[in-house]
């Protein structure tokens, strides 16, 4: 009976002992600013990136001036190890891009994509591809298209012209 209380006793005192000890080890102040203003910081930047991005987007219209498909035909060529881009040109590592301006994503029936493209379901348009073209696997998380991505927004102006050229309906510039 005694040695029953005493085991009692004693796993208290080493419990509240061991309490004692993890405070002081984990001492820990108190965070500074609270999450609210995490939260509001978040919405914030959030809120920039989408104003960059439609700025972004701005620039291509405006950049179609100063570059020609001329040019884009030269940025192609990073492209032509894996598409072909002439009228019925078939399906390389990726698919062909004859008329991909305008079209669904991911819609060559013959070419098999990643379940990210296939699911992707938007139309090609200019800010599209814009976006796309920037850093692929940033834009739709989870494609297969092995390529970084144009930095040069120029560059990218340029290939879009041109893909707009290879097509029977090209999209409008305005
Ligand atoms: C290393 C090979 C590779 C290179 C280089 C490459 N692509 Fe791709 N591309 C792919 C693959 C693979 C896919 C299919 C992606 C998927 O299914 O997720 C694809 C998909 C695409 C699509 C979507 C087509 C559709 O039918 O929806 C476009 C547009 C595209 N690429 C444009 C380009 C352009 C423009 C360039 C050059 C600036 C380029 N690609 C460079 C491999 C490549």
């Amino acid at each position: 009976m005694n040695k029953i209380l005493v085991s009692i006793v004693f796993t208290v005192i080493l419990v509240l002992g061991i309490n004692k000890v993890t405070d002081i080890i984990f001492y820990n102040p108190a965070p500074q600013t609270s999450a609210y203003q995490v939260n509001v910081t978040t919405v914030a930047s959030n809120e920039t990136q989408t104003s960059s991005e439609s700025s972004q987007t701005g620039d291509i219209m405006a950049l179609f001036a100063s570059t020609s498909a001329t040019e884009g035909a030269k940025v192609f060529k990073k492209c032509a190890a894996c598409h072909s881009i002439a009228e019925d040109g078939a399906n390389k590592i990726g698919p062909a891009l004859w008329g991909v301006l305008g079209r669904p994503t991911g819609s060559v029936a013959s070419y098999k994509y990643s379940k990210a493209m296939a699911a992707y379901g938007k139309n090609w348009s200019f800010e599209e591809m814009n976006g796309f073209l920037t850093k692929p696997k940033d834009w739709i998380k989870g494609t297969k298209m092995s390529f970084a991505g144009l930095k040069s927004a120029k560059e990218r102006a340029a290939v879009i012209l041109y893909m707009n050229k290879n097509t029977n309906s090209p999209l409008p510039l305005q």
